[in-house]
């Protein structure tokens, strides 16, 4: 590997959702490893936050059709000719609700960016991956293998994420390309408190009899989601693993971020579904006030 001082930082990584949080702590650790990160942000003054020796911010929302092939031409006309060594499909959004009470429009809107965003990504950037065996990291979460009460749509995207990665480490693996999953427990970023923001606007549309169904319940979860959170591990922690899935030659095909998750994992893949209800029942139970 280059040494971070290197000035021809030999292979590019794309990071997406790099604004924040884990994807912000991925860039700067792979940039300081010797990547030429180019890191997708939203906004000008994230951009300029971020941009840094070996990190090139890119206007990336993964749900504009435009910006997804502006990046794809950024690194298939790069000027040094580096390969791409990994595409990390990060960006991420909590819309949180009981299956009820959740607008399809909002069912589409989680879609479309924790789901169809990271397909549209990959496949921009397969062509480039392809030439170089490059690696795909998708940033699923424990959502992704167990679906919390109200996290319908979140767990829903996430499952999705897992069976499409699935799915394509076993149509890429012969051309060398890799394909991991990253499933992070409570991580200290921003999303719990912009997802909290969320189900507050969505619990503030509901009708009284839903309100009456499923009040206690969303404040319960609210409660809980803050204490994963404070009890989670750092973005910069979780930046070295996902850093190692899209470094190592040979990958393992899912790691777990946290003893929250590499516990709450094999739970669910040891427990049936009835006990499964009842260990989350009690689990929640303290958070209600
Ligand atoms: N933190 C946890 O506890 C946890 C646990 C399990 C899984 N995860 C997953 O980890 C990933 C990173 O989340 P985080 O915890 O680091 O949260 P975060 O701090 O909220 O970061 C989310 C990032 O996604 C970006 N984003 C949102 N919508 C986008 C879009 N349409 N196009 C491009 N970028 C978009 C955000 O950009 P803006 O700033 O422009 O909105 C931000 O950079 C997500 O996939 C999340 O589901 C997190």
């Amino acid at each position: 590997m280059t040494a971070s001082t290197d000035p021809e930082r030999r292979e590019l990584i794309v990071v997406t959702g790099a604004s924040t949080g884990m994807g912000a702590a991925t860039a700067r650790e792979l940039a300081r490893r010797g990547f030429h990160v180019l890191a997708g942000v939203r906004r000008q003054v994230d951009a300029d936050a971020l941009r840094a020796e070996g990190i090139e911010p890119h206007a990336l929302d993964i749900t504009v059709e435009s910006d997804v092939t502006a990046i794809a031409d950024r690194v298939a006309r790069d000027p040094m000719h580096r390969p791409l060594r990994a595409l990390i499909n990060n960006a991420g959004i909590a819309v949180n609700a009981p299956v009820e009470t959740l607008p399809l429009d909002e069912w589409r809107r989680q879609f479309e960016v924790n789901l169809f965003g990271h397909i549209a990504m990959t496949q921009a950037l397969l062509p480039a991956l392809l030439q170089s065996c490059g690696t795909v990291v998708n940033i699923s979460s424990v959502g992704g293998r167990v679906a919390l009460s109200t996290y319908g749509a979140y767990a829903g995207s996430k499952f999705a994420l897992e069976a499409v990665s699935d799915a394509m480490r076993r149509e890429v693996a012969e051309f060398g390309v890799k394909v991991v999953v990253v499933e992070p427990g409570g991580v200290k970023t921003e999303i719990t408190e912009r997802g909290i923001a969320t189900a507050d606007r969505l619990s503030a549309a509901m009708t009284a009899d839903q309100l009456h169904r499923y009040g206690d319940l969303a404040e319960a979860v609210k409660a809980q989601a803050r204490s994963f959170t404070a009890g989670g591990v750092t973005a910069e922690r979780a930046a070295t693993v996902i850093a190692k899935a899209a470094t190592a030659s040979r990958p393992r095909t899912r790691y777990t971020i946290g003893r929250d998750a590499a516990v709450l994992v094999r739970v669910a893949r040891l427990a049936s579904d009835r006990l499964l209800d009842r260990m989350l029942r009690l689990n929640l139970r303290p958070h209600y006030a």
